[in-house]
């Protein structure tokens, strides 16, 4: 079994950033790349304030924050990676983009080195298949974020080695996680679980069942989960839920995973999620009273009335499917914005749901 002395982790963005300072608390030596150099320095910056706070909630003494600090480094080219003892891939969710670097960095890293990916859906034997070291290729499925989530899932490929698979788990261990395993089918375990229900709940929005704040509320309190599904897709970042849902879709070729329109166009749209301030816009998402669809007009206040609210009356939700916003005419949707000044959404999307639960 190799000793993981050193790590490079590629992608500076929420889970890579993450991961890094997990390493480097964890008193590993760690090199940082993203290939946006905004984004390497946003990285660095975050895990730095992450680290004082830590420090002065007295979660982490001085010396062991200092101690982190001294442990970790940027790169803008990985051609600093060629000592590591084991790269983790953070990047974008995107199996072509991956196999590039995964390529790459086959080139880059000494010979010893584990290529692993924090993919969550993708297939690690496919990744592994474009390097010369498929025995040294795994997936080390991180959750978010990864210096408080418990869990590491770790997925083998085809090819997988025993060696590797224990470095990888004995490195998890030594960064306090469980782990479980996954056998390399798209989504493993976790997702293939998981975005279902997340699909599931922007459908249930989409068809117009209930407000985000009901959908959410009931499962939390329903079900006992700590966040509903519409608020964890936010914290995720609905792109890369989108990417994952996809490779479920393809990959196991069922129709029950094809994605919610609402979510492709919240993504096409550029409404990724936290980290792009996903949940401010989404509180303009509110029920159209036109034509039962959502969509994503802000309420302006203060505009004149163009239209009386009546002439098009709300109907009940789950009469109407919903249509594309860009399908609907720009007057009535002014006329919307009024209506839902004069009347609050909720109390017309309760209703239907009360009575479906009766
Ligand atoms: N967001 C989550 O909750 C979560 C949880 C577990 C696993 N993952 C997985 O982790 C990976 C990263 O997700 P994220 O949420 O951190 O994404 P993110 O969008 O926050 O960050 C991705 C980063 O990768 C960088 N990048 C893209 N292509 C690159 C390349 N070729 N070389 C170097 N850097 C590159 C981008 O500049 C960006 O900073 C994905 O595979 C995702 O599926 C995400």
């Amino acid at each position: 079994m190799v000793e993981i002395k050193s790590i490079g982790v590629v992608g500076g963005g929420q889970m890579g950033s993450g991961i890094a300072q997990l390493a480097a608390a964890n008193g590993l030596d760690v090199i940082l790349h993203d290939s946006d150099s905004t984004a390497l320095n946003n990285a660095l910056k975050s895990i730095s304030d992450n680290i004082q706070r830590l420090i002065s909630r007295g979660h982490l003494s001085k010396d062991k924050g200092a101690d982190a600090f001294r442990h970790l480094k940027g790169a803008s080219s990985l051609e600093d990676f060629h000592s590591v003892d084991i790269v983790i891939e953070a990047i974008v969710e995107s199996e072509d983009v991956k196999k590039k670097l995964f390529a790459h960095l086959d080139k880059i890293v000494k010979g010893s080195a584990i290529l692993a990916s924090n993919t969550s859906s993708i297939s690690v034997t496919r990744l592994a298949s474009v390097t010369s070291r498929s025995s040294q290729v795994i997936g080390m499925h991180f959750m978010n974020p990864p210096p408080i989530m418990k869990l590491v899932e770790i997925v083998r490929g085809a090819d997988t080695s025993d060696d590797t698979f224990n470095t990888t788990k004995y490195l998890a261990e030594r960064f306090g996680k469980t782990i479980i395993c996954s056998q390399d089918f798209p989504g493993f375990i976790v997702n293939r679980i998981l975005m279902p229900m997340i699909n599931e709940a922007f459908h249930a929005l989409y068809a117009g069942v209930a407000t985000r704040e009901d959908i959410d509320t009931g499962m939390k309190l329903g079900t006992n989960h700590p966040m509903g599904p519409l608020e964890l897709a936010d914290f995720i970042g609905l792109d890369v839920c989108l990417s994952i849902i996809k490779v479920l879709h393809a990959g196991l070729g069922d129709s029950k995973y094809a994605p919610c329109p609402l979510l492709v166009q919240y993504v096409d749209a550029g409404r990724l999620g936290k980290k792009r301030g996903l949940r401010q816009n989404m509180k303009f998402l509110f029920q159209c009273p036109c034509c039962s669809c959502f969509c994503f007009v802000k309420p302006q206040k203060g505009k004149p009335k163009e239209k009386p609210v009546e002439a098009k009356p709300a109907k009940p939700v789950d009469a109407k499917p919903a249509k594309p916003v860009d399908a609907k005419p720009e007057k009535p949707v002014e006329a919307k914005a009024e209506a839902k000044a004069e009347k609050p959404v909720e109390s017309k999307t309760e209703k239907p749901v009360e009575a479906k639960a009766e």
